[in-house]
Parts: structure tokens; C-alpha cells; sequence
């Protein structure tokens, strides 16, 4: 543990426990740790963090022995390299990475048997069962059988080695700073312990637009940079992945190409996955963001992207490597006056025509939504339609568009909904959870990734409540069956402590926080509506006439996008039945997807009853009063929290009122401007 440092310790606290019948029950087990297999890395590290947080948890140092010496202690190993009598294999066998933690009665052995599947399954029993005791839970007659439902639980950093970290909210860099790797990487290390502690196993440590500097990770002047920090998260069970530039070949390797048919560039590829194998036995492979915002692609030598995975997959391939091929393509020069091309369609249209045509070792990474992380999209039409292909979600825990941690937004809910969405790609039952996991089709690989929302701000994401989103993400990548709720009181209970009113008040404020952000930024469904660029805060035609594809096409009669197949860009017809049908129809389209299928007058009434425009109007002042209630609950909470971090999320939610007021005002306005239709309650709208 870092008790040096003065960074914050985020979910990993490990308070002494008050309780004092839980502290006399827990400490019955903390006594003695016996550790088979003591040689393996990740098991030393489970050990390790085992005999500290009880340690801190306990106030007594645990034994350590190589064998369980009797009665009570904890057996902590692998499944069948220990002298415990045959268990449960844990539900899903397959990753590897599942565990079981059994406490044995008083009249038996009377202690706790930590099995993994593997080293780091039994690292993850470590974190669970510390994450039980932190949340005073009781241990008795526990018999619990744990595996995930990813096999690949990954974060992107979208960290530059100038430092800075593209849509980065926490500060900089714990990575990099000018140009080179951090000195001192301990800040790293507790970074891994965060994620292992929520079952994260990768991590791509570099930005996917991959500039001059970090397109030379890949050669022998970084990569021993990266051996280190490899080195790091192995002990932790993550596999460190490289984000690559697609024209490494001309820049890298003097080549005139990089087409990924010519022999010459295939044989460059061939040979700097050799130097990183060697250097780093265990590399997870590449993130490839290509012929997208201006990176290089397969397009410029008239390939397609499966010709271009596929390279960099042979290269990989010999030595188990991964490539992750993103799907975020799309024409982002766009002509505003166009409107026969739709952005939403782009990931669709460009990659179902090559499903099959993928690599068993390729995965395509796709972005939850068919736009760009807005607060409300459909889900991305793509999860499903492509049966004979590897597909992973992205998520994006850092808050882009949802408030860059100035503002509270939990997402947990709005990920929930992208998990559960029902693809119908085989049917009823179809959700996007197993589409992901691979298990609808059969057994295909998969997983789930989230762009990091940490940096080296003290508290890790500028705002200690996005905190949550962190851990409910790695939590979530586990299991996408745990509620919202559950998640909430887990990150609660070891963030803050058990209290319940803090429980009640926190717990309320992360689960109404994302609809509170919906209701005052853009209404239904149609998105954007920000500043250009740096996307904070309120600009009802910041992307209008821009080239990115990013409208709604608000006039004096009406707002949304006609996506429909009767009249639109027929981007409906990209869903299975009965999702296209019930998107095409205005009747059936859910409310708060309206205005991202459908054009309609303000004076269009939604299921609610109430008009476009009265809605606009309405949801944007209820969100003001809830932003206000969000800072009341908060304020309540003063004396029950450390000072520190209740005047940091105080500060916080202060100017989200603040700026919640400007969002209401700029968008009411606008919208009474453009249609002339009053507020039915006459209330202040700036004429
Ligand atoms: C968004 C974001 C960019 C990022 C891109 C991506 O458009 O604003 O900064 O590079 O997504 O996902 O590649």
C-alpha cells in the first residue's frame, strides 16, 4: 500500500473496522494466510494485498505460511494446487479468471478458503472478499462462485506524451510528461491496483490518434519504457496493449507504403511484433483507429479494413496476440448542405459488408451509440450484424459529453441500457451483453472497453463522485447483470463508509444524475448542441453548419433528424425487426429517442402528453431544480464526511448549477426564439 503518497485511495480505503462484533468475526480469519504456490507473481500480489488490507482493516498483521498450520486462516491459491477438497469450478469456465471464496463451518476447519481458477482469479477473491469486509458484510456460511462475462475487461488511455490526454478531465498524465515516460511510476502501480481491484485485465497505455512520439513505442527507443510499465500491470493481471499508427511503415520504417497487401510493409509489421514479443512476452496486441478524423487507413491504397486488421492480426497471431480494430469511420468532411449523408449510418455501412472476413484474432471495437458518446443515442446497429465477427463494446468513462466531471453523471444507468438492449439479431433475447461476451454467436471472442476518465489529479478524476464511473465500469465489464443500484452501494460503502444516510443521500444523487444532465442539455434524443471543440457547456448550433455530420436541423416549424426509410436517410433500416419498426414509427419511437429518428413540429405531442417545445421547456427547468437538490442532499452530508473531499464535490456541484442555469436559459431561449410558442407556465425565457 502507498501510505506515502497523497493521492487519493479511491474504493481501496481499507478503514479499521468500527463494528466490534464484525471486527472479533473477521479477525477469527485474519489470523493466518497460507499461500500455495508462493512463486507466481500475481498470487504474490494477491497475497500482499490480502495481508494489508486486513492488516489495515483488522489492526493485526496476519501470519504468513506456505500451508494452512490448522484451525481458522485463509487458504489462498489456485483450484487444484491446493490442499482443498474439491470445489465448484466456478460458472463459466471459460477465461480463466473465475474464483470461489468458502468459509468453512466452526465445527470443520473454520476458515476461509480464496480459490482462483487461476493467479488471477485468486486475485480477484483478494479484492472481493476485501470489498465484503470494507462493507462490513457478514462472512459466515458465504459459499460464493464468481467467473466474468468479458473476457477482455479493457481501458483506453487516451494519454500523449507531451503529457496532455485528449478529452482528459483529471489533470495530466500519469504516463507521460514531456515527451517521455513518467520517472517514477508508483502512481502507475496503484493505477493497476484500482483496475485489478474491479477485474480489469488490459489496458492500451497510449492515445488511438497516435502522433510522431508515440507512433516510436513500437521501436527500440521506447519500448523498453513500455517493458516497464508492462512489467507493472502483469503483477496485477493486465496485459498492456499499444495503440499503433497505421502508417508506421513510412514513418517508421522508410518505406513509401503502407499497404497492407505489400510484402514489404507486411514484413515490417512482422518484425516489430517480434522485437515487442521479445521484449514483452506477454503483449496484448494493438488499438487501431484508422481512416478516421484524419488517421491513416487502409483506404488510401483502396484496401479494405479487413485487409488492414488482417496484417496486423498475421503479424500478431504467432504469439496469441490481439488486434483491436475500431469502428468509429466516418466521413467527418462532411458538407452541412447535404443531406442525403447521415454520419449515424457510417460504422454500419462501412463494416457488416466484411463480416466473416476478420481474423479469429481481430476484434472490431464499436462505440455504444452510432454517433459519438452523447448523453442519449440509440444503441450502435452494428452489435449483431455481424455474426461471423469478433465485436467489443466502447464505452467512454471519461465525460466528454456528459459534463467533464465538472458536472455529476453517473453512467452506470445509461451503460445498464446499452448492456440490456435487446439487438433481436437471433431473436428475441439478443441482448447486447452476449452479443459482446461472444456467447450469441456461439463462441467468439469479445469484451468490453472504456476510455479512462483518470489523470493525475489528487483525487484521480477531478471529480471524487466520478469515481464511481470508474469502478462501476470495471464492475459492470464483469458483470453486466449487476444493477446500477448495486453498484452505486458497493463504490459507497467502501468510498464513504456505511453510514446510511450518506448511503441514501449519495446513492440518490448517482442514480438520478444522468437524467439530470439529459434534461438540461440536448432533449431528446438529437445531441451535440455544444461548444466546438472543447464540448463544454451550452451552443444550440455549435455544430449546425459544421463539417462533422452533427445537426438537428432546428427551424421555425420544428427540430430532429429524419432518419426513417419512408422520408429520411433510412438509417432505421440498419436494426433488426421489430427494433426498426419500432424506431421508424413516430408512434412507437420512444420519447426520448424522438428527435434522434424523427423531424417533428414543436406542437408534435410526446406519450407524455405534452408538446416538443413544453417539454423542451419544462425538463430544462425541472433540471436546474434537481442540479440545485443535488447540492441540498450533498450539502446535508457536511458533518458526516471528510472535509476534503466534501468541499471539493461541493465546489463541483456548485458550478453545475451555475452552468445548468446557463444550459437552460441558452436553450430556452433559443427555442422560443425559433418558434414564437410561449412557456405555458411564463416562466423567465429570454425573449
Ligand atoms: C471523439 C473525440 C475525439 C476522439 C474520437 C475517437 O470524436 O472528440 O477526441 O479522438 O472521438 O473516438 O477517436
Amino acid at each position: 500500500m502507498n501510505d506515502a503518497a497523497n493521492w487519493d485511495r479511491c474504493w481501496l480505503r481499507f478503514n479499521p473496522i468500527s463494528d466490534r462484533d464484525r471486527l472479533a468475526e473477521y479477525r477469527q480469519w485474519g489470523q493466518e494466510i497460507a499461500v500455495a504456490d508462493p512463486a507466481d507473481d500475481v498470487l504474490q500480489t494477491a497475497a500482499a494485498e490480502l495481508m494489508d488490507g486486513l492488516e489495515a482493516m483488522l489492526g493485526v498483521r496476519p501470519r504468513r505460511s506456505a500451508a494452512s498450520t490448522g484451525k481458522g486462516g485463509i487458504r489462498l491459491g489456485i483450484r487444484g494446487q491446493m490442499d482443498d477438497r474439491p470445489i465448484e469450478p466456478a460458472a463459466q469456465a471459460g477465461s480463466g479468471d473465475g474464483y470461489v471464496i468458502r468459509s468453512m463451518p466452526a465445527a470443520d476447519e473454520h476458515g476461509l478458503i480464496v480459490s482462483g481458477q487461476s493467479a488471477k482469479g485468486a486475485l480477484y477473491a483478494v479484492y472481493h472478499l476485501l470489498r465484503l469486509m470494507q462493507c462490513g458484510e457478514d462472512l459466515t456460511g458465504l459459499m460464493l462462485s464468481e467467473a466474468p462475462s468479458n473476457e477482455l475487461r479493457m481501458l483506453n488511455q487516451w494519454d500523449n506524451m507531451d503529457g496532455s490526454i485528449e478529452r482528459g478531465y483529471a489533470g495530466r498524465s500519469i504516463f507521460y510528461r514531456n515527451n517521455e515516460f513518467v520517472p517514477d511510476m508508483s502512481r502507475i502501480r496503484d493505477y493497476a491496483r484500482l483496475l485489478a481491484s474491479v477485474g480489469i485485465n488490459a489496458i492500451a497505455i497510449n492515445n488511438v490518434n497516435v502522433h510522431a512520439v508515440e507512433s516510436l513505442l513500437i521501436t527500440e527507443k521506447l519500448l523498453p519504457d513500455v517493458v516497464r510499465v508492462a512489467d507493472i500491470f502483469r503483477r496485477y493481471g493486465i496485459s498492456t496493449f499499444l495503440s499503433v499508427n497505421f502508417a508506421s511503415p513510412i514513418q517508421l520504417g522508410g518505406l513509401f507504403s503502407a499497404d497492407p497487401l505489400d510484402e514489404s510493409v507486411r514484413r515490417f509489421w512482422k518484425e516489430k511484433v517480434e522485437d515487442i514479443y521479445r521484449a514483452i512476452p506477454d503483449f496484448g496486441g494493438f488499438l487501431v483507429k484508422a481512416d478516421s478524423e484524419g488517421r491513416p487507413g487502409p483506404f488510401t491504397y483502396g484496401r479494405d479494413h479487413a485487409d488492414g486488421a488482417n496484417m496486423l492480426a498475421d503479424a500478431l497471431a504467432p504469439y496469441g496476440g490481439l488486434v483491436i480494430w475500431r469502428c468509429f469511420v466516418y466521413n467527418c468532411q462532411q458538407d452541412w448542405r447535404d443531406r442525403t449523408t447521415d454520419r449515424a449510418r457510417a460504422a454500419y455501412d462501412h463494416f457488416t459488408p466484411l463480416d466473416g472476413k476478420f481474423r479469429d484474432n481481430v476484434l472490431l471495437q464499436i462505440k455504444n451509440g452510432p454517433m459519438d458518446f452523447q448523453v442519449r443515442e440509440p444503441v450502435s446497429p452494428l452489435f449483431g450484424a455481424m455474426p461471423a465477427t469478433n465485436q467489443m463494446l466502447e464505452l467512454q468513462i471519461t465525460q466528454e459529453y456528459t459534463g467533464q466531471q465538472r458536472h455529476l453523471c453517473y453512467l452506470v444507468p445509461q451503460w445498464k441500457e446499452v448492456l440490456d438492449f435487446d439487438t433481436h439479431a437471433r431473436g428475441a433475447g439478443s441482448s447486447v451483453a452476449d452479443v459482446v461476451s461472444g456467447r450469441l454467436f456461439g463462441n467468439r471472442r469479445g469484451g468490453i472497453a472504456a476510455v479512462s476518465n483518470i489523470g493525475d489529479a489528487t483525487n484521480w478524476t477531478g471529480h471524487v463522485l466520478a469515481q464511481a464511473n470508474l469502478y462501476g465500469f470495471g464492475r459492470l465489464a464483469w458483470n453486466p447483470r449487476l444493477t446500477a443500484e448495486e453498484i452505486a452501494n458497493e463504490w459507497i460503502g467502501q468510498t464513504f463508509g456505511a453510514d446510511p444516510d450518506v448511503m441514501r443521500a449519495v446513492r440518490n444523487m448517482l442514480l438520478e444524475s444522468w437524467n439530470i444532465y439529459e434534461k438540461y442539455t440536448a432533449p431528446l434524443g438529437v445531441g451535440w448542441m455544444v461548444n466546438p471543440d472543447h464540448h463544454y457547456g451550452p451552443n444550440v448550433d455549435g455544430y449546425e453548419y459544421s463539417r462533422w455530420g452533427t445537426y438537428h436541423f432546428a427551424d421555425r416549424h420544428g427540430i430532429g433528424v429524419d432518419r426513417t426509410v419512408r422520408t429520411g436517410t433510412r438509417y432505421t433500416a440498419q436494426y433488426y425487426a421489430p427494433n426498426a419498426e419500432l424506431y421508424e414509427n413516430l408512434e412507437s419511437c420512444p420519447d426520448e429517442l424522438l428527435l434522434f429518428f424523427h423531424h417533428v413540429p414543436y406542437t408534435y405531442r410526446l406519450k407524455t402528453g405534452k408538446t416538443v417545445i413544453q417539454h423542451i421547456y419544462d425538463t430544462r427547468f425541472e433540471g436546474v431544480l434537481q442540479a440545485v437538490e443535488l447540492l441540498n442532499a450533498w450539502s446535508s452530508l457536511e458533518h458526516k464526511l471528510d472535509a476534503d473531499r466534501f468541499e471539493q464535490v461541493r465546489d463541483r456541484l456548485r458550478e453545475q448549477v451555475k452552468h445548468a442555469r446557463e444550459w437552460r436559459d441558452q436553450v430556452n431561449t433559443y427555442f422560443y426564439r425559433k418558434s414564437g410558442i410561449a412557456d405555458e407556465h411564463n416562466r423567465g425565457i429570454y425573449a
